[in-house]
């Protein structure tokens, strides 16, 4: 334990008197008293049933599993102090890049809780769900206003889950037309997933080179356009955070040779209310709801991943859509299976409903004008970062930005300091690390992403840190190298992971 640990986080200053906090927080199975219950209901007043009367033999199990044995107040002292252990967008700002980790509004969570919402079965009769169905009709439409889009589903769990889906929706859209194509042409800058739903639809990849300048040009697309390509899929803004400014002559490259432009939406944010991929020529497009639409993300879900399209990929969205009826059919929204060529449905009834909810509540709490003023305070303060990080840090392309910003750890270099010393250094200052190493294509690189729910102190409190940490690399390299050091448990030896043989695997040649 290194003095710091123990001189600034140890169980003193933590309050282990206070609190009754300590290092260790033993298992709820370790803190189980026989006997002990967290609840209280009243006897029965009816006779018990015999289980045997109830259950089929075979499903009684004699060996019951050895429940830890509590009361409701160890429970929630347990949770509620593990709960402090986490890096939470709640507690400070969370600056991992192409995550856009902003605050969420808990005006969200409440009306994701109201009981029409939370208590609907899914399997109810659209007749008695009509105010889940308007609000997923009304997020439809709102969401092909933001994009350019015509038609919008709500069914994928992930941005990963909609990519795959829209891919699936550009290889049905191929196939319909009789037209074998078996290329998808994605940046060298990408995400990892648009290979991977490229390649999961069994297209082959192949990869564009980013110019020097860090974005998409039409010789490079042009070099590669075939009739062989299936699609292109961009990312715009893309993973550096630059804005690709050649997206609409790229755009017009594919579609001349056929071929269709997958817009990865991920870092929708900062374009809200000022550019719709639907203009620049995305014909199909996926949000990430749990980033730019506040929806709470991290620790794997649940999410959501709207798939937008152009009216020419219309017909092969998944089923079911909402309908609102008109005419004859009278009022109110049914679910429509009445795509015949439908590529079938991606996920069980209609999506992760309650993070649409969360989406619509807070669309209509910014309304158009509060959406255009996040993506620029978005892009504003990224912009503010990077002016402020400058100098002290590589900036390996250096331009303005849009919703964050890529660093390197090419100026620490001559201290033997990595960014991911940088990152477990950022622990001990009170944030989550950025995203480290990705995008790909910069070595060492530090992507920083501190979305628009900063204040300017909040923003400053993060440059300091990122300034001090710099400064420590020059003055006091070993103590960068060993962070964190205010944290209960001390770094991971990651060589030893990495020489771990399920992380080592590597797929068969
Ligand atoms: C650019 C980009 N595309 C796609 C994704 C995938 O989204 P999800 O994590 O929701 O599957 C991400 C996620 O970080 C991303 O940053």
């Amino acid at each position: 334990m290194s003095s710091e640990r123990g001189r600034d986080a140890g169980p003193e200053r933590i309050g282990n008197a206070t609190y009754g906090l300590s290092w260790e927080e033993p298992l709820l199975f370790e803190r189980s008293r026989p006997g002990r219950v967290g609840y209280s209901i009243p006897e029965a007043d009816v006779p018990l049933a015999e289980p045997e009367s109830v259950f089929e033999a075979g499903f009684l199990r004699d060996d019951l599993p050895a429940l830890p044995e509590l009361s409701e107040v160890d429970v929630v002292r347990h949770f509620t102090r593990i709960s402090t252990w986490n890096a939470a967008v709640d507690l400070a700002l969370y600056p991992l890049g192409s995550c856009t980790m902003k605050y969420n509004p808990k005006i969200n969570e409440w009306a994701a809780r109201l009981p029409g919402f939370a208590s609907i079965h899914p399997l109810q009769p659209a007749g008695t769900a009509q105010g889940v169905l308007e609000l997923c009709w009304r997020l439809e439409q709102a969401l092909a206003e933001i994009s350019g889009m015509d038609r919008v589903s709500m069914q994928p769990a992930a941005g990963a889950q909609g990519e795959l889906t829209g891919i699936m929706m550009v290889r049905a859209y191929h196939e319909h037309r009789g037209d074998a194509r078996n290329i998808v042409l994605v940046p060298d800058s990408a995400h990892g997933t648009n290979p991977a739903s490229a390649a999961l639809n069994d297209y082959r990849v192949v990869t564009i080179p980013s110019g020097r300048d860090g974005i998409l040009h039409p010789e490079a697309v042009a070099k590669v356009m075939t009739p062989d390509v299936a699609a292109l899929m961009v990312t715009n803004p893309n993973t550096l955070g630059l804005f690709e400014t050649h997206i609409a002559e790229i755009c017009d490259i594919v579609h001349a040779h056929g071929g269709l432009v997958y817009g990865d939406g991920a870092n929708l944010n900062a374009l809200l209310g000022i550019a719709r991929p639907g203009d620049l020529g995305i014909d199909v497009m996926h949000f990430n709801l749990h980033k730019t639409f506040s929806t709470p993300h991290g620790g794997g879900g649940p999410g959501s991943g709207p798939v937008g399209v152009k009216n020419i990929l219309a017909p092969y969205l998944p089923v079911p859509m909402v309908r609102k009826r008109a005419g004859s059919e009278g009022e109110g929204f049914a679910l429509d299976y009445e795509f015949p060529h439908s590529i079938g449905r991606v996920h069980a009834n209609f999506g992760n409903v309650g993070m649409l909810v969360r989406a619509w509540a807070y669309l209509r709490s910014l309304g158009p004008e509060g959406l255009r003023l996040c993506a620029e305070m978005a892009v504003l303060n990224a912009n503010y970062l990077l002016a402020r990080l400058r100098g002290a840090w590589h900036v390996p392309i250096d331009r303005p930005v849009m919703h964050e910003c890529v660093l390197s750890d090419k100026q620490l270099e001559p201290f033997g300091i990595t960014t991911l010393d940088v990152a477990k250094r950022l622990i001990d200052y009170g944030y989550h690390p950025p995203t480290v190493y990705f995008p790909l294509i910069v070595h060492g690189s530090i992507m920083i992403e501190p979305t628009e729910s900063e204040s300017l102190e909040g923003l400053d409190r993060f440059a300091d840190a990122m300034l001090a940490i710099a400064e420590e690399a020059r003055s006091d390299p070993e103590h960068v190298r060993t962070a964190p050091h205010r944290t209960r448990l001390a770094r991971l030896d990651e060589t030893r992971a990495a020489r771990h043989p399920v992380l080592r695997w590597q797929p068969e040649s």
